[in-house]
């Protein structure tokens, strides 16, 4: 049973107590833009792509609990604007070349790009140099495209039980690090099989010999957009997760 509603864009959106705007939006098959959430992990509030107007207050979906009544704006120009402006930031603080990259069309940072219609960006590109690491047989870590959501270091703690990534650092030294007596992926417990090995959203992250497995033109973002994928995608996650609970 729904508790009660909420509206977002004055569409009425169901909820359950305990669950935030952007579950109940996901649920409901409303799109709100994110990158560091993921359906299966405890919200982390860092992207702010998410970030919507409650009750005229910018706050991020992801973090904010829904509430009875509240008056929920998402999909406006202004707001995309912003995302778009976040979105060219991360761009320029990394290296996404998007057209070299075996995740493309797998990327969701990519299909971000395309969905909030970013053509370029106004910031100098800073071309980080930050140490990849080959060394794992079945995983590739390249520190040039991450963008700091901790997807994979909330993967591993939470979904598989270790405590193999982390950030360290500040501003632009923030990097990401592995928990091994070395530092090295290669001497670190990750599996391929690992939540953690397979859920960043951009190529920092790649499971070997699996980049050109599905063809160009046929990939997840080639032909569904992201909001698409993602809505399917959480419906079912949160759906299960409903459903475990209960
Ligand atoms: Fe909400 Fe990243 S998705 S802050």
């Amino acid at each position: 049973m729904n508790d009660q509603a909420f509206t977002i864009d004055d569409h009425p959106v169901p909820f359950r107590r305990g669950e935030s705007i952007m579950e109940a939006a996901l649920l409901a098959g409303i799109y709100i833009p994110h990158l560091c959430f993921h359906p299966l992990l405890e919200p982390h509030g860092s992207c702010r792509l998410c970030t919507v107007e409650v009750n005229g207050k910018p706050l991020p979906a992801c973090t904010t609990p829904a509430a009875a009544g509240l008056e929920v704006t998402n999909d406006t120009e202004a707001l995309n604007q912003q995302r778009r402006t976040l979105l060219q930031l991360l761009f320029a603080e990394g290296n996404h070349c998007c057209p070299s990259c075996e995740k493309s069309g797998h990327c969701e940072l990519q299909a971000m790009g395309y969905w909030l219609k970013m053509l370029d960006s106004p910031f100098p590109y800073l071309f980080p140099r930050r140490a990849l690491d080959a060394s794992h047989p079945a995983v590739l870590l390249d520190r040039d495209r991450c963008i700091f959501c901790e997807r994979c270091v909330r993967a591993s703690r939470e979904l598989d039980g270790k405590e193999v990534f982390a950030l360290a650092g500040r501003g632009l030294n923030t990097r990401l690090i592995v928990n091994s007596p070395s530092g090295r992926l290669g001497d670190s417990d990750l599996e391929a099989s690992d939540h953690a090995a397979r859920i960043c959203p951009t190529g920092a992250l790649l499971v070997r010999g699996e980049g050109f497995r599905t063809p160009i033109g046929k990939r997840p973002f080639d032909g569904k957009s992201l909001s698409e994928t993602c809505l399917q995608r959480a419906a079912a996650l949160l759906k299960e997760g409903k459903e475990s609970e209960r």
